[in-house]
């Protein structure tokens, strides 16, 4: 069973954050891995306050808007994947829905972010949005990869957190 705006993949499940998500946020995003591309150099790494906040700012946009953000996790066993789903944030000065993706290391390169973002984007449909984005650090190519797998254009460089992003939309 999936409540509105969650989603059930081939291989994932998508769901809403829940009690235990703070706990899943620190052990994506304290991975080396993962924060390189989210805390690059001079921002300060993520510390267990930032994922907690992570985690009920994850929840109030649900509370708001009855869509949000995804704590994924494997359909078979239920491994924690990764982080999902859809996020209102203001890109280049204006209000945007984004795609936020990112996957634990040991489960990269399964095409997990790419079949995250098909049932992000079927979530956006559903709720009647018009567009989504997504931006990334120039040399994350994964991530590019992962936007243009998934049908979205590259529309221009812009700055975000004073660093320079690339940035995609899709118009649905
Ligand atoms: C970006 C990220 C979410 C991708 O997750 P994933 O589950 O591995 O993605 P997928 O398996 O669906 O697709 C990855 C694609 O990138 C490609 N790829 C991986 N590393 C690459 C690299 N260094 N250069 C070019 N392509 C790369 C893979 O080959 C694959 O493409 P393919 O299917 O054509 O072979 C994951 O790498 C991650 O969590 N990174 C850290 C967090 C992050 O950067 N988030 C995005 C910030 S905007």
């Amino acid at each position: 069973m999936v409540g509105v705006g969650e989603a059930i993949t081939a291989e994932l499940l998508c769901q809403r954050p829940g009690t235990t998500t703070a706990r899943d946020y620190e052990r994506l995003f304290t991975a080396p891995e993962v924060q390189r591309w989210l805390r690059p150099d001079p921002m300060p790494p993520f510390n267990r306050a930032d994922l907690e906040r992570m985690a009920r700012r994850d929840q109030a946009h649900w509370a708001r808007y009855g869509y949000g953000p995804w704590v994924v996790r494997e359909r078979e066993g239920g491994a924690l994947v990764g982080r999902g789903g859809l996020a209102w944030a203001t890109v280049a000065g204006r209000r945007a829905v984004e795609l936020p993706w990112a996957v634990v290391p040991e489960l990269q390169n399964r095409g997990y972010a790419t079949e995250m973002a098909a049932a992000a984007i079927g979530a956006a449909r559903e709720a009647g949005l018009d567009q989504v984005v997504s931006l990334t650090l120039p040399d994350n190519f994964a991530s590019r990869r992962v936007m243009e797998k998934s049908g979205l254009v590259l529309v221009g460089e812009i700055e975000h957190v004073g660093l320079p992003h690339v940035l995609y939309e899709l118009d649905l």
